[in-house]
């Protein structure tokens, strides 16, 4: 049972789901759904953890500056693009002049209602299920507050049930794909960014109806890359945000790279987890999915 495997030193349960007390608390969850207003301006950055968001936030951020990387570099990660749910931030954002910039990891029926009936914008990142876990597993060894998973094996299977952090990755990624026509959605890959950084660059800014010189796009395309990232502090959510400095050890910005699971599952769970896959998400065309 969920319940039972709590560790209320790090997490709480909220509508059955395990979320991450360095972020949230009840009181932000249930303002976030059912009071934070998302106006017509909005554009917000939704994903299951360890997804890509603070590489596709780098992004939007240079998108917003032409490529200039002056406020990326001045300002931390988590006050350019703030996460909904974050209790500190929350107020504050309700004041913020638009258009507003947001993050979120909130699973679509945690996410606020307001924004299914406006014009807000989301964009939905989405990475190989494999290399999600192999991330969180090494993010979770160096989480202070976390029972260390006892091993891989241990941690699979955690993740598989939706035993971890924001829940099952199958249920994020089903109910916002479901969800894609109610609103303007754009869906975007990790491993799309990684295999064609200019075209996914134009794509977005194409979503955001914003225009960029071919210039200015290798500028966000040179600012936002691993190595850039990993040199401006201000990018380093966890190195910079005073509560997350206590809680996590691990570097936010890890390998960057596609199929580091291949270093990890053993065949018999890679082919296990295929099978689960398959049967979880056999309303989806298979098709969709870049890594098969
Ligand atoms: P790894 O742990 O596999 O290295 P999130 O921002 O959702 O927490 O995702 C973190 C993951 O995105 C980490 O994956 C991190 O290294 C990767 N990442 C962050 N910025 C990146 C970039 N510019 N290029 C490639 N991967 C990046």
């Amino acid at each position: 049972m969920l319940q039972d495997s709590v560790e209320t030193s790090e997490c709480f349960l909220f509508e059955g789901l395990r979320m991450p007390l360095v972020l949230s608390n009840v009181e932000t969850l249930r303002f976030a759904r059912e009071e934070f207003l998302v106006r017509d301006d909005d554009v917000i950055i939704v994903s299951y953890p360890r997804s890509g968001t603070h590489w596709i936030t780098e992004i939007l951020n240079l998108i917003r500056f032409n490529g200039d990387p002056t406020w990326i570099q001045t300002v931390p990660v988590f006050l350019r693009s703030p996460w909904i749910e974050d209790a500190r931030f929350q107020k504050d954002l309700i004041n913020q002049n638009g258009p507003r910039l947001m993050v979120s990891h909130l699973p679509v029926q945690l996410f606020p209602r307001s924004y299914f009936s406006c014009n807000a914008k989301v964009v939905y990142i989405l990475r190989n299920p494999k290399d999600i876990i192999t991330s969180i597993y090494h993010v979770s060894r160096g989480f202070v507050y976390r029972k260390q998973p006892e091993n891989f094996d241990e941690f699979l299977n955690r993740f598989i049930k939706g035993d971890v952090h924001y829940g099952s990755w199958f249920d994020h990624t089903l109910g916002w794909i479901k969800k894609r026509d109610m609103g303007s959605f754009l869906l975007i890959f990790y491993e799309e960014l990684q295999r064609d950084p200019r075209g996914s660059v134009e794509k977005i800014c194409q979503f955001l109806g914003k225009k960029l010189t071919p210039g200015e796009i290798d500028l966000v395309i040179q600012h936002s890359s691993f190595s850039a990232m990993k040199e401006n502090k201000m990018s380093d959510h966890f190195a910079m945000d005073s509560r997350l400095q206590k809680a996590i050890i691990s570097p936010m910005l890890r390998k960057g790279v596609c199929g580091d699971w291949k270093n990890h599952f053993t065949v018999a769970q890679s082919e296990d987890f295929d099978k689960f896959f398959q049967e979880k998400m056999s309303s989806l065309d298979p098709g969709l999915f870049p890594w098969f």
